[in-house]
Protein backbone atom coordinates (compact mmCIF):
# COMPACT_ATOMS: atom_id res chain seq x y z
CA UNK A 1 0.00 0.00 0.00
CA UNK A 2 1.55 3.42 -1.28
CA UNK A 3 0.12 5.30 2.13
CA UNK A 4 2.20 2.83 4.65
CA UNK A 5 5.44 3.91 2.38
CA UNK A 6 5.04 7.43 2.58
CA UNK A 7 6.97 9.11 5.60
CA UNK A 8 5.61 12.57 7.10
CA UNK A 9 8.15 14.77 7.60
CA UNK A 10 7.97 16.17 10.98
CA UNK A 11 7.58 20.09 11.11
CA UNK A 12 10.73 22.06 12.33
CA UNK A 13 10.44 23.74 15.58
CA UNK A 14 10.10 27.29 15.19
CA UNK A 15 12.52 29.41 17.08
CA UNK A 16 11.99 32.88 18.58
CA UNK A 17 13.75 34.63 15.71
CA UNK A 18 11.41 32.74 13.14
CA UNK A 19 8.56 33.93 14.73
CA UNK A 20 7.23 36.61 12.52
CA UNK A 21 8.04 34.45 9.58
CA UNK A 22 5.95 31.69 11.50
CA UNK A 23 2.32 32.96 10.44
CA UNK A 24 3.33 32.90 7.37
CA UNK A 25 4.35 29.38 6.89
CA UNK A 26 0.47 28.84 8.05
CA UNK A 27 -1.81 29.00 5.78
CA UNK A 28 -5.97 27.49 6.03
CA UNK A 29 -7.87 27.14 2.32
CA UNK A 30 -11.27 27.36 4.02
CA UNK A 31 -14.90 26.52 2.24
CA UNK A 32 -13.33 24.69 -0.96
CA UNK A 33 -14.32 21.58 -2.34
CA UNK A 34 -11.31 19.54 -2.30
CA UNK A 35 -10.47 17.62 -5.43
CA UNK A 36 -8.69 14.14 -5.39
CA UNK A 37 -7.96 11.56 -8.30
CA UNK A 38 -11.07 9.30 -6.34
CA UNK A 39 -13.02 11.42 -4.57
CA UNK A 40 -14.42 15.29 -3.81
CA UNK A 41 -15.29 16.24 -0.40
CA UNK A 42 -16.11 19.72 1.18
CA UNK A 43 -13.02 20.34 3.11
CA UNK A 44 -10.70 23.12 4.88
CA UNK A 45 -6.93 22.85 4.11
CA UNK A 46 -4.21 23.48 7.23
CA UNK A 47 -0.50 23.61 5.45
CA UNK A 48 2.34 24.51 7.94
CA UNK A 49 5.55 24.58 7.45
CA UNK A 50 5.00 22.81 3.73
CA UNK A 51 3.08 20.27 4.66
CA UNK A 52 -0.54 19.30 5.01
CA UNK A 53 -0.98 19.50 8.50
CA UNK A 54 -5.24 19.17 8.93
CA UNK A 55 -8.06 17.92 6.30
CA UNK A 56 -11.80 18.50 7.44
CA UNK A 57 -14.54 20.83 8.63
CA UNK A 58 -13.81 22.97 11.61
CA UNK A 59 -10.06 23.09 12.28
CA UNK A 60 -8.75 24.26 14.99
CA UNK A 61 -5.23 26.63 13.93
CA UNK A 62 -3.07 28.80 15.25
CA UNK A 63 -4.05 32.71 15.67
CA UNK A 64 -2.65 34.50 12.84
CA UNK A 65 -2.79 32.01 10.57
CA UNK A 66 -3.28 33.45 7.04
CA UNK A 67 -6.75 31.92 5.51
CA UNK A 68 -8.00 32.02 1.85
CA UNK A 69 -11.51 31.75 0.92
CA UNK A 70 -11.56 29.20 -1.52
CA UNK A 71 -15.64 29.13 -1.40
CA UNK A 72 -17.32 27.71 -4.68
CA UNK A 73 -13.90 26.98 -5.92
CA UNK A 74 -12.29 23.42 -6.11
CA UNK A 75 -8.93 22.82 -4.36
CA UNK A 76 -6.99 20.52 -6.13
CA UNK A 77 -3.16 19.32 -5.99
CA UNK A 78 -0.83 21.57 -8.04
CA UNK A 79 0.28 19.62 -11.57
CA UNK A 80 2.88 18.24 -12.21
CA UNK A 81 4.26 18.56 -15.29
CA UNK A 82 6.19 15.51 -16.36
CA UNK A 83 7.92 16.65 -19.41
CA UNK A 84 10.15 20.02 -19.76
CA UNK A 85 13.39 21.26 -21.47
CA UNK A 86 14.27 24.73 -19.59
CA UNK A 87 17.42 26.18 -21.07
CA UNK A 88 18.37 23.09 -23.03
CA UNK A 89 21.44 23.50 -25.24
CA UNK A 90 19.49 22.11 -28.29
CA UNK A 91 20.03 22.55 -32.27
CA UNK A 92 22.61 25.57 -32.20
CA UNK A 93 20.63 27.26 -29.33
CA UNK A 94 19.12 27.14 -26.14
CA UNK A 95 15.66 27.47 -24.97
CA UNK A 96 14.76 30.66 -23.83
CA UNK A 97 12.50 29.51 -20.26
CA UNK A 98 14.88 28.86 -18.00
CA UNK A 99 14.43 27.16 -14.72
CA UNK A 100 13.12 30.86 -13.18
CA UNK A 101 10.80 32.10 -15.93
CA UNK A 102 9.99 28.37 -16.76
CA UNK A 103 8.35 27.57 -13.29
CA UNK A 104 7.27 31.16 -12.43
CA UNK A 105 5.10 30.01 -16.00
CA UNK A 106 4.13 26.81 -14.19
CA UNK A 107 2.65 27.89 -11.23
CA UNK A 108 0.80 31.15 -12.86
CA UNK A 109 -0.78 27.98 -14.71
CA UNK A 110 -1.40 26.16 -11.43
CA UNK A 111 1.87 23.49 -12.17
CA UNK A 112 4.04 22.93 -8.87
CA UNK A 113 6.48 19.88 -9.97
CA UNK A 114 8.49 20.07 -12.69
CA UNK A 115 10.40 17.14 -14.41
CA UNK A 116 13.15 18.42 -16.41
CA UNK A 117 15.33 15.62 -19.05
CA UNK A 118 19.49 15.82 -18.14
CA UNK A 119 20.72 15.84 -21.89
CA UNK A 120 24.21 15.26 -22.21
CA UNK A 121 26.57 17.31 -24.64
CA UNK A 122 28.64 15.20 -27.03
CA UNK A 123 31.93 16.12 -24.80
CA UNK A 124 30.11 15.04 -21.31
CA UNK A 125 29.19 12.29 -19.21
CA UNK A 126 26.31 11.33 -17.99
CA UNK A 127 26.86 12.49 -13.90
CA UNK A 128 28.82 15.12 -15.54
CA UNK A 129 25.90 16.69 -17.22
CA UNK A 130 23.43 15.70 -14.07
CA UNK A 131 25.67 17.86 -12.04
CA UNK A 132 24.93 20.82 -14.49
CA UNK A 133 21.22 20.17 -14.22
CA UNK A 134 21.30 20.46 -10.84
CA UNK A 135 23.54 23.58 -10.79
CA UNK A 136 21.58 25.08 -13.22
CA UNK A 137 18.18 24.37 -11.61
CA UNK A 138 18.72 24.71 -7.88
CA UNK A 139 19.40 28.17 -8.18
CA UNK A 140 16.42 29.39 -10.06
CA UNK A 141 13.68 27.09 -9.62
CA UNK A 142 10.44 28.36 -7.82
CA UNK A 143 8.49 25.10 -7.42
CA UNK A 144 10.17 21.60 -6.42
CA UNK A 145 10.96 19.63 -10.01
CA UNK A 146 12.75 16.29 -10.58
CA UNK A 147 15.23 14.71 -13.13
CA UNK A 148 14.97 12.32 -16.22
CA UNK A 149 18.06 11.67 -17.91
CA UNK A 150 18.51 10.77 -21.55
CA UNK A 151 20.84 7.69 -22.57
CA UNK A 152 21.76 9.30 -25.89
CA UNK A 153 25.15 7.04 -26.34
CA UNK A 154 25.38 3.29 -25.00
CA UNK A 155 28.77 1.97 -23.30
CA UNK A 156 29.84 0.50 -19.90
CA UNK A 157 30.09 3.62 -18.33
CA UNK A 158 27.12 4.97 -19.25
CA UNK A 159 25.62 2.20 -17.86
CA UNK A 160 27.79 2.74 -14.67
CA UNK A 161 26.57 6.08 -14.42
CA UNK A 162 22.92 5.16 -14.65
CA UNK A 163 23.43 3.07 -11.44
CA UNK A 164 25.10 6.44 -9.59
CA UNK A 165 22.03 8.40 -10.89
CA UNK A 166 19.40 5.21 -9.70
CA UNK A 167 21.03 4.74 -6.18
CA UNK A 168 22.50 8.17 -5.26
CA UNK A 169 20.93 11.39 -6.80
CA UNK A 170 17.38 10.45 -6.93
CA UNK A 171 16.57 10.12 -10.92
CA UNK A 172 14.31 6.31 -11.58
CA UNK A 173 13.71 7.30 -15.57
CA UNK A 174 15.97 7.43 -18.98
CA UNK A 175 14.82 8.57 -22.04
CA UNK A 176 16.07 6.75 -25.24
CA UNK A 177 15.49 8.44 -28.51
CA UNK A 178 14.62 6.46 -31.73
CA UNK A 179 14.75 9.89 -33.67
CA UNK A 180 17.36 12.95 -34.34
CA UNK A 181 19.98 10.43 -36.30
CA UNK A 182 23.38 11.23 -35.82
CA UNK A 183 22.61 12.82 -32.61
CA UNK A 184 20.79 11.54 -30.32
CA UNK A 185 19.86 8.53 -31.75
CA UNK A 186 20.25 5.05 -30.17
CA UNK A 187 20.07 1.92 -32.60
CA UNK A 188 17.71 -1.64 -31.73
CA UNK A 189 20.41 -3.10 -30.07
CA UNK A 190 21.07 -0.19 -27.70
CA UNK A 191 17.78 0.56 -26.68
CA UNK A 192 17.48 -3.22 -25.50
CA UNK A 193 20.83 -2.98 -23.50
CA UNK A 194 19.54 0.64 -21.91
CA UNK A 195 15.76 -1.34 -21.15
CA UNK A 196 17.36 -4.25 -19.47
CA UNK A 197 19.58 -1.95 -17.20
CA UNK A 198 16.61 -0.18 -16.64
CA UNK A 199 14.85 -3.07 -15.64
CA UNK A 200 17.27 -4.37 -13.31
CA UNK A 201 17.53 -1.11 -11.67
CA UNK A 202 13.97 -0.65 -11.16
CA UNK A 203 13.88 2.44 -13.07
CA UNK A 204 11.28 3.36 -16.23
CA UNK A 205 12.26 3.70 -19.64
CA UNK A 206 11.05 6.35 -21.55
CA UNK A 207 11.22 6.70 -25.67
CA UNK A 208 10.90 8.81 -28.19
CA UNK A 209 9.16 7.41 -31.00
CA UNK A 210 9.96 8.09 -34.53
CA UNK A 211 11.82 6.43 -37.11
CA UNK A 212 14.72 8.46 -36.97
CA UNK A 213 16.28 6.65 -40.26
CA UNK A 214 13.28 7.05 -42.19
CA UNK A 215 12.76 10.35 -41.17
CA UNK A 216 16.19 11.36 -42.51
CA UNK A 217 15.79 10.11 -45.79
CA UNK A 218 12.19 11.42 -46.27
CA UNK A 219 13.83 14.27 -45.36
CA UNK A 220 15.83 14.28 -48.41
CA UNK A 221 12.80 13.96 -50.77
CA UNK A 222 11.77 16.67 -49.91
CA UNK A 223 14.96 18.51 -50.58
CA UNK A 224 14.29 17.29 -53.63
CA UNK A 225 10.68 18.43 -54.10
CA UNK A 226 11.94 22.02 -53.18
CA UNK A 227 9.84 21.72 -49.84
CA UNK A 228 12.15 23.90 -47.34
CA UNK A 229 9.53 25.57 -45.19
CA UNK A 230 7.89 24.59 -41.92
CA UNK A 231 5.31 22.02 -43.89
CA UNK A 232 8.15 19.86 -44.94
CA UNK A 233 8.77 18.99 -41.31
CA UNK A 234 4.95 17.45 -41.21
CA UNK A 235 5.56 16.30 -44.22
CA UNK A 236 8.86 14.23 -43.55
CA UNK A 237 7.52 12.80 -40.25
CA UNK A 238 4.77 10.83 -41.12
CA UNK A 239 2.05 9.48 -38.46
CA UNK A 240 3.26 6.16 -39.55
CA UNK A 241 6.96 6.39 -38.59
CA UNK A 242 5.51 7.34 -34.70
CA UNK A 243 3.27 4.52 -35.11
CA UNK A 244 5.97 2.07 -35.88
CA UNK A 245 8.55 3.01 -33.35
CA UNK A 246 5.86 3.26 -30.67
CA UNK A 247 5.30 -0.63 -31.41
CA UNK A 248 8.99 -1.41 -31.71
CA UNK A 249 9.76 0.43 -28.24
CA UNK A 250 6.73 -1.14 -26.66
CA UNK A 251 8.02 -5.40 -28.27
CA UNK A 252 11.27 -4.39 -26.57
CA UNK A 253 10.09 -3.12 -23.54
CA UNK A 254 7.98 -6.21 -23.27
CA UNK A 255 11.24 -8.35 -24.21
CA UNK A 256 13.34 -6.87 -21.25
CA UNK A 257 10.43 -6.78 -18.51
CA UNK A 258 10.62 -2.95 -18.54
CA UNK A 259 8.23 -0.40 -17.57
CA UNK A 260 7.83 1.85 -20.53
CA UNK A 261 6.70 5.64 -20.90
CA UNK A 262 6.06 6.75 -24.28
CA UNK A 263 6.58 10.51 -24.20
CA UNK A 264 4.80 12.90 -26.25
CA UNK A 265 2.61 11.15 -27.86
CA UNK A 266 1.06 13.04 -30.98
CA UNK A 267 -0.63 10.80 -33.28
CA UNK A 268 -4.06 8.47 -33.12
CA UNK A 269 -2.44 5.57 -34.66
CA UNK A 270 0.52 6.10 -31.49
CA UNK A 271 -1.69 6.16 -28.97
CA UNK A 272 -3.33 2.62 -30.41
CA UNK A 273 -0.06 0.99 -30.26
CA UNK A 274 -0.18 2.11 -26.17
CA UNK A 275 -3.53 1.14 -25.79
CA UNK A 276 -3.45 -2.23 -27.36
CA UNK A 277 -0.20 -3.02 -25.60
CA UNK A 278 -2.03 -2.03 -22.31
CA UNK A 279 -5.09 -3.75 -23.06
CA UNK A 280 -2.36 -7.06 -23.11
CA UNK A 281 -1.11 -5.79 -19.41
CA UNK A 282 1.92 -4.90 -20.55
CA UNK A 283 3.53 -2.11 -17.94
CA UNK A 284 3.25 1.01 -20.78
CA UNK A 285 2.09 4.83 -19.94
CA UNK A 286 1.46 7.07 -22.94
CA UNK A 287 1.72 10.88 -22.27
CA UNK A 288 0.02 13.31 -24.65
CA UNK A 289 1.35 17.10 -24.35
CA UNK A 290 -0.64 20.07 -24.05
CA UNK A 291 -0.16 20.80 -27.66
CA UNK A 292 -1.54 17.41 -29.03
CA UNK A 293 -4.23 17.95 -26.65
CA UNK A 294 -5.01 21.75 -27.69
CA UNK A 295 -3.72 22.58 -31.25
CA UNK A 296 -3.21 20.65 -34.63
CA UNK A 297 -0.85 20.22 -37.74
CA UNK A 298 -2.65 22.44 -39.77
CA UNK A 299 -0.66 25.38 -38.50
CA UNK A 300 2.99 24.36 -40.51
CA UNK A 301 0.97 25.41 -43.65
CA UNK A 302 0.03 28.62 -42.30
CA UNK A 303 1.31 31.56 -45.04
CA UNK A 304 3.16 33.07 -42.11
CA UNK A 305 6.67 31.13 -41.89
CA UNK A 306 7.37 32.50 -37.99
CA UNK A 307 3.80 31.52 -37.21
CA UNK A 308 4.30 27.81 -39.35
CA UNK A 309 7.61 27.80 -38.02
CA UNK A 310 6.91 28.31 -34.22
CA UNK A 311 4.97 24.96 -33.96
CA UNK A 312 7.76 22.82 -35.17
CA UNK A 313 8.24 19.95 -32.67
CA UNK A 314 8.83 16.57 -32.45
CA UNK A 315 7.37 14.16 -33.35
CA UNK A 316 4.90 17.10 -35.34
CA UNK A 317 1.99 18.04 -34.55
CA UNK A 318 -0.61 16.11 -36.72
CA UNK A 319 -2.74 17.75 -39.33
CA UNK A 320 -6.05 15.76 -38.28
CA UNK A 321 -7.53 18.06 -36.25
CA UNK A 322 -9.44 14.88 -34.89
CA UNK A 323 -6.33 14.05 -33.32
CA UNK A 324 -6.89 15.94 -29.96
CA UNK A 325 -9.74 15.10 -29.26
CA UNK A 326 -8.67 11.65 -29.83
CA UNK A 327 -6.40 11.71 -27.32
CA UNK A 328 -8.56 13.27 -24.96
CA UNK A 329 -10.65 10.02 -24.96
CA UNK A 330 -7.82 7.80 -24.49
CA UNK A 331 -6.65 10.23 -21.32
CA UNK A 332 -10.36 9.88 -19.77
CA UNK A 333 -10.32 5.64 -20.37
CA UNK A 334 -7.23 5.39 -18.85
CA UNK A 335 -5.79 4.28 -22.02
CA UNK A 336 -3.26 7.38 -21.76
CA UNK A 337 -1.75 7.95 -18.14
CA UNK A 338 -0.33 11.47 -17.70
CA UNK A 339 0.38 14.92 -19.34
CA UNK A 340 2.99 17.05 -19.51
CA UNK A 341 4.27 20.19 -22.42
CA UNK A 342 7.53 19.09 -23.68
CA UNK A 343 8.04 23.08 -22.80
CA UNK A 344 11.31 23.84 -24.77
CA UNK A 345 11.06 27.30 -26.21
CA UNK A 346 12.46 29.11 -29.16
CA UNK A 347 11.85 32.73 -29.98
CA UNK A 348 11.91 34.14 -33.58
CA UNK A 349 15.15 35.25 -34.30
CA UNK A 350 16.13 31.30 -33.00
CA UNK A 351 13.79 29.35 -35.20
CA UNK A 352 14.82 31.80 -37.63
CA UNK A 353 18.06 29.36 -37.90
CA UNK A 354 15.67 26.77 -40.23
CA UNK A 355 14.10 30.14 -42.77
CA UNK A 356 15.59 28.41 -45.72
CA UNK A 357 15.72 24.92 -44.24
CA UNK A 358 13.12 23.30 -41.91
CA UNK A 359 15.27 20.86 -40.40
CA UNK A 360 17.73 23.68 -38.90
CA UNK A 361 14.10 24.96 -37.07
CA UNK A 362 15.19 24.47 -33.59
CA UNK A 363 12.24 22.12 -32.30
CA UNK A 364 9.98 22.72 -29.50
CA UNK A 365 6.75 24.70 -28.36
CA UNK A 366 5.68 25.86 -24.79
CA UNK A 367 3.17 24.31 -23.10
CA UNK A 368 4.40 24.80 -18.77
CA UNK A 369 2.00 27.68 -18.27
CA UNK A 370 -0.68 26.86 -20.03
CA UNK A 371 -1.07 22.46 -19.69
CA UNK A 372 -4.30 23.12 -16.52
CA UNK A 373 -6.54 25.88 -18.58
CA UNK A 374 -6.12 23.90 -22.02
CA UNK A 375 -7.05 20.19 -20.80
CA UNK A 376 -9.73 22.00 -18.05
CA UNK A 377 -11.73 23.64 -21.69
CA UNK A 378 -10.49 20.72 -23.67
CA UNK A 379 -11.03 17.96 -21.35
CA UNK A 380 -13.76 18.96 -18.73
CA UNK A 381 -15.83 21.51 -20.51
CA UNK A 382 -16.15 18.96 -23.43
CA UNK A 383 -17.88 16.53 -20.99
CA UNK A 384 -14.56 14.20 -21.50
CA UNK A 385 -12.77 14.19 -17.81
CA UNK A 386 -14.59 14.92 -14.93
CA UNK A 387 -12.55 16.88 -12.00
CA UNK A 388 -11.34 13.81 -10.60
CA UNK A 389 -10.07 12.82 -13.74
CA UNK A 390 -8.64 15.97 -14.57
CA UNK A 391 -6.43 15.29 -11.21
CA UNK A 392 -5.79 11.94 -12.21
CA UNK A 393 -4.34 13.39 -16.08
CA UNK A 394 -2.52 16.46 -14.46
CA UNK A 395 -0.74 15.35 -11.55
CA UNK A 396 -1.84 11.95 -9.62
CA UNK A 397 -0.99 9.42 -11.79
CA UNK A 398 2.14 11.24 -12.93
CA UNK A 399 3.33 11.39 -9.32
CA UNK A 400 2.07 7.78 -8.79
CA UNK A 401 4.46 6.50 -11.96
CA UNK A 402 7.29 8.48 -11.16
CA UNK A 403 7.05 7.24 -7.48
CA UNK A 404 6.41 10.53 -5.65
CA UNK A 405 3.04 9.86 -4.08
CA UNK A 406 1.21 10.77 -2.00
CA UNK A 407 3.63 13.49 -1.58
CA UNK A 408 2.73 15.25 -4.67
CA UNK A 409 -0.47 14.66 -6.67
CA UNK A 410 -2.83 14.24 -3.59
CA UNK A 411 -4.40 16.30 -0.93
CA UNK A 412 -3.87 14.99 2.08
CA UNK A 413 -2.51 14.79 5.53
CA UNK A 414 1.53 14.27 5.00
CA UNK A 415 1.21 15.48 1.53
CA UNK A 416 3.09 18.57 0.38
CA UNK A 417 1.29 21.35 0.61
CA UNK A 418 1.52 22.14 -3.27
CA UNK A 419 -1.98 23.35 -4.58
CA UNK A 420 -4.54 25.27 -6.50
CA UNK A 421 -7.87 26.95 -6.34
CA UNK A 422 -9.65 26.36 -9.16
CA UNK A 423 -12.55 29.03 -10.34
CA UNK A 424 -14.56 27.01 -13.33
CA UNK A 425 -15.92 30.05 -14.06
CA UNK A 426 -12.74 31.94 -14.79
CA UNK A 427 -12.39 32.65 -18.64
CA UNK A 428 -9.36 34.23 -20.36
CA UNK A 429 -7.82 34.29 -23.64
CA UNK A 430 -4.77 32.79 -24.13
CA UNK A 431 -1.98 35.18 -25.35
CA UNK A 432 2.08 35.51 -26.02
CA UNK A 433 1.24 39.22 -24.71
CA UNK A 434 -0.08 38.21 -21.38
CA UNK A 435 1.56 34.70 -20.46
CA UNK A 436 4.56 34.06 -18.10
CA UNK A 437 6.59 32.41 -20.27
CA UNK A 438 9.57 34.34 -21.87
CA UNK A 439 9.01 32.93 -25.47
CA UNK A 440 7.65 35.80 -28.18
CA UNK A 441 5.16 33.28 -29.38
CA UNK A 442 2.17 30.87 -27.99
CA UNK A 443 0.83 27.96 -29.75
CA UNK A 444 -2.39 28.09 -27.89
CA UNK A 445 -2.37 32.18 -29.31
CA UNK A 446 -6.34 33.17 -28.84
CA UNK A 447 -7.53 30.15 -27.02
CA UNK A 448 -10.72 30.96 -24.47
CA UNK A 449 -10.12 29.17 -21.50
CA UNK A 450 -12.63 28.65 -19.50
CA UNK A 451 -11.57 26.74 -15.65
CA UNK A 452 -8.35 28.73 -14.43
CA UNK A 453 -6.15 28.79 -11.02
CA UNK A 454 -6.70 31.46 -9.08
CA UNK A 455 -3.97 30.58 -6.46
CA UNK A 456 -1.55 28.88 -6.62
CA UNK A 457 0.21 26.98 -3.33
CA UNK A 458 3.92 25.84 -3.34
CA UNK A 459 4.99 24.37 -0.33
CA UNK A 460 2.29 26.38 1.21
CA UNK A 461 3.01 29.41 0.62
CA UNK A 462 0.97 31.86 -2.12
CA UNK A 463 2.94 32.01 -5.15
CA UNK A 464 0.35 33.06 -7.45
CA UNK A 465 -2.92 35.24 -6.64
CA UNK A 466 -5.37 37.69 -8.29
CA UNK A 467 -2.66 37.25 -11.46
CA UNK A 468 0.26 38.30 -9.19
CA UNK A 469 3.36 36.30 -9.26
CA UNK A 470 5.01 36.30 -5.46
CA UNK A 471 7.95 33.78 -6.10
CA UNK A 472 11.05 33.50 -4.65
CA UNK A 473 14.01 32.35 -7.19
CA UNK A 474 15.87 29.00 -5.90
CA UNK A 475 13.42 28.45 -3.03
CA UNK A 476 11.90 24.94 -4.98
CA UNK A 477 13.76 21.79 -4.02
CA UNK A 478 15.00 18.64 -5.71
CA UNK A 479 13.00 15.87 -5.72
CA UNK A 480 14.56 12.69 -5.44
CA UNK A 481 12.86 10.05 -7.51
CA UNK A 482 13.14 6.31 -6.36
CA UNK A 483 13.61 3.07 -8.02
CA UNK A 484 11.42 -0.04 -7.85
CA UNK A 485 8.22 2.00 -7.69
CA UNK A 486 5.18 -0.04 -6.74
CA UNK A 487 2.78 1.26 -9.29
CA UNK A 488 4.76 0.43 -11.66
CA UNK A 489 6.40 -2.74 -10.99
CA UNK A 490 4.15 -4.85 -8.53
CA UNK A 491 2.62 -6.68 -11.62
CA UNK A 492 5.88 -6.99 -13.26
CA UNK A 493 7.37 -9.52 -10.80
CA UNK A 494 4.23 -11.78 -11.18
CA UNK A 495 4.96 -11.79 -14.97
CA UNK A 496 8.55 -12.08 -14.78
CA UNK A 497 8.28 -14.62 -12.70
CA UNK A 498 5.14 -16.40 -14.81
CA UNK A 499 7.41 -15.54 -17.83
CA UNK A 500 10.94 -17.48 -16.67
CA UNK A 501 8.68 -20.63 -15.52
CA UNK A 502 7.05 -20.94 -18.69
CA UNK A 503 10.73 -20.78 -20.33
CA UNK A 504 11.94 -23.23 -18.55
CA UNK A 505 8.75 -25.32 -18.64
CA UNK A 506 9.40 -25.31 -22.27
CA UNK A 507 13.62 -26.95 -22.00
CA UNK A 508 13.86 -29.58 -23.43
CA UNK A 509 16.05 -32.54 -22.41
CA UNK A 510 17.80 -34.37 -25.15
CA UNK A 511 20.13 -36.67 -25.86
CA UNK A 512 23.31 -35.51 -26.97
CA UNK A 513 23.75 -35.53 -31.01
CA UNK A 514 26.93 -37.93 -31.26
CA UNK A 515 26.94 -38.37 -34.89
CA UNK A 516 28.90 -36.50 -37.80
CA UNK A 517 29.92 -32.76 -38.44
CA UNK A 518 30.67 -31.24 -41.28
CA UNK A 519 34.43 -29.77 -41.30
CA UNK A 520 34.31 -26.43 -42.59
CA UNK A 521 37.93 -25.52 -42.82
CA UNK A 522 38.23 -27.19 -46.16
CA UNK A 523 36.76 -26.36 -49.60
CA UNK A 524 33.38 -27.13 -50.67
O1 LIG B 1 10.62 19.01 -30.38
C1 LIG B 1 10.91 18.64 -29.27
N1 LIG B 1 10.20 17.66 -28.75
N2 LIG B 1 11.92 19.22 -28.59
C2 LIG B 1 12.45 18.80 -27.36
C3 LIG B 1 13.27 17.57 -27.45
C4 LIG B 1 12.44 16.33 -27.42
O2 LIG B 1 12.50 15.55 -28.35
O3 LIG B 1 11.72 16.09 -26.47
ZN1 LIG C 1 11.47 13.87 -27.50
ZN1 LIG D 1 1.58 34.39 -37.89
ZN1 LIG E 1 11.03 16.57 -24.85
Amino acid sequence: NARTLFTVIPSVPQGPTTKNNASQQRLLIKGGRVVNDDASTLADVYIEDGIIKQLGLNLVVPNGTKTIDATGKLVMPGGIDTHTHFELPFMGTRSVDDFLTGTQAAVAGGTTTILDFVIPSKEQSLLEAYVQWRERADAKVCCDYGLHAAITTWNEQVAKDMEVLTKEKGINSFKVFMAYKGVFMLQDDEIFQVFAKCRELGGIAMVHAENGSVITELEKEMAQLGITGPEGHLLSRPEQLEAEATNRAITIAEQTRCPLYVVHVMSKTAADKVTAARLKGQVVFGEPIAASLGTDGSQYFNRCWRHAAAHVMSPPLRDDAATGPYLMDLLANGSLSATGTDHCTFNANQKALGKDDFRKIPNGVNGVEDRLAVIWTKGVETGKLDANQFVAVTSANAARIFNIYPRKGRIAVGSDGDCIIWDREAKKTISASTHHQACDFNIFEGMECRGLPVVTVVAGKVVYENGQLNTVQGSGKYLETTCFAEYVYQKLYKREELRDQHYKERKIEREPYTGEVVDITKPF
